[in-house]
């Protein structure tokens, strides 16, 4: 079932903040029970997904009215509308002496209201609601999502018969909250980090913010990086084509000029160029220069890291780009199907990796009596230096440490390591 269906707020009291929307909802409803109030009609608008359909309902729920919605801008429900306004009768063939109709209040809510003027002529929506709502017995809510399409032109007197009341995006820790009810209600857990980074991403639409819960909702915990994953989910697409277009792009410029369009974080950017440059290259020379130019990228995105220094990000995104674009040969056509970056899978690794950086700049730094800041910077000669045992003996690398910095010579140096650092020991020098 969907959520957004499920946790639908059924009393006013569960609406989510519009605080001064609810009150004013309220108060016009009362004006209603004790007899006619001067505005007969109320407008709800507001962005999409912030309450403006369920507190029209949770309204009537509240003082027990009886709900007939119906889609305004559909000509057939023009006679239904009057006659429901009118009579307070919902059948043409009950009621016609008044005798069997309910005492309860029926509520009309024309949702989507927006258009109602474009469509079927101007007799058609327009006048016929406006008429509808002076002489209406029933109380009648109008949704829109467009307030200046409702109102604009002869809209005008439909503004000055209806109270407007406007309906604000929902605050993020409102919406964190009903996440939170959420989540223990589905016995599922979710870091808070999570839920706000989930509130934020919904820009107060409360709509999508339940959405994309339940979209993670497969797995019972969810934490912040499975977030990412939903936007980038939902820009994949995108993606795609930018990625299509840099990676075959002519030249440096058309290729930098789409990778700023799209917008994306270089440090996400280069997964996703990494991922999927292996299925467009297919030539192993050009693959191995692209790669070159992507490592390059990534030089300068550590530097960015470590310094805060983003004017570097610019260097970064032209070389994987720009860089990979013309360090190949041929040129490439015919489809190639591109994929997602294994993001959690991705992001687990950099996280560790980044782990074992920080370990590793430790070490050197306390050999070398040097900041790890300096340490980080002397990675790429470390790296050269890894290689020989002695050198890894003295900074007592792990094998771990030393998979990272040279790959598979790590065995081998490993091997040789232990002995010298056994040698050493014996000799009771150096270490
Ligand atoms: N203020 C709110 N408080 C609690 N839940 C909300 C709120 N706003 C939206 N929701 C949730 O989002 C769903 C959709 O909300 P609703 O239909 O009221 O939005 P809307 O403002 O009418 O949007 P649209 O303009 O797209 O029709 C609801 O079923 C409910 O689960
Ligand atoms: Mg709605």
């Amino acid at each position: 079932m969907n959520w957004t269906e499920k946790y639908r707020p059924k009393s006013l009291k569960e609406v989510l903040g519009n605080k001064k929307a609810k009150e004013a909802l309220l108060q016009w409803a009362k004006k209603w029970e004790e007899g006619k109030p001067i505005k007969k009609a109320v407008i709800l608008y507001g962005k999409a997904g912030v309450g403006k359909t369920s507190s029209a309902y949770a309204l009537a729920n509240d003082f027990g009215w009886e709900i007939i919605e119906l889609n305004a801008s559909d000509e057939r429900n023009k006679d239904i509308i009057r006659r429901v306004a009118l009579t307070g009768a919902i059948h043409a063939s009950i009621g016609f002496d008044g005798t069997f109709l309910s005492k309860k209040k029926k509520l009309i809510i024309l949702d989507e209201a927006d258009n109602l003027y474009e469509k079927g002529g101007d007799y058609g929506g327009k006048r016929a609601i406006i008429e509808t709502i002076k002489q209406t017995m029933q109380p009648i809510i109008l949704i829109a999502n467009d307030y200046y399409a409702l109102t604009k032109g002869s809209g005008q007197e439909l503004r000055n018969l209806c109270m407007q009341i406007e309906f604000k995006p929902v605050g993020k820790h409102e919406i964190v909250s009903l996440l939170r009810k959420i989540c223990r209600a589905e016995g599922i857990e979710a870091s808070e980090e999570a839920l706000y980074a989930i509130a934020m991403r919904s820009n107060g639409d409360v709509r999508s913010a339940i959405n994309d819960l339940q979209s993670l909702a497969y797995t019972k915990k969810i934490n912040v990086n499975m977030v990412k994953f939903i936007g980038y989910r939902d820009r994949e697409k995108e993606i795609f084509m930018g990625l299509h277009e840099i990676l075959r792009a002519k030249d440096m410029r058309t290729a930098i000029r789409t990778a700023y369009r799209l917008d994306e974080s270089p440090d996400s950017l280069i997964l996703w160029i990494d991922e999927n440059m292996p299925h467009e290259y297919i030539n192993a020379h050009d693959l191995h220069n692209a790669y070159e130019f992507l490592s390059r990228a990534d030089v300068f995105l550590g530097r960015t890291w470590r310094r805060q220094y983003y004017g570097l990000w610019s260097y970064a995104l032209e070389l994987m780009t720009g860089g990979v674009a013309v360090a190949k040969r041929r040129s490439y056509t015919g489809f190639t199907k591109y994929s997602f970056p294994n993001w959690l899978r991705i992001m687990a690794a950099s996280k560790q990796s980044r782990a074992i950086k920080e370990e590793i700049a430790a070490k050197v730094g306390r050999v070398m009596h040097c900041s790890r800041r300096k340490a980080m910077e002397m990675l790429p000669y470390i790296k050269k230096m890894a290689e020989h045992a002695e050198i890894a003996a003295k900074f007592n690398f792990s094998q771990q440490e030393l998979q990272f910095l040279i790959g598979e010579k790590a065995v081998e140096v490993m091997e040789e390591k232990k002995k010298v650092r056994k040698t050493a020991r014996q000799q009771k020098t150096l270490f």
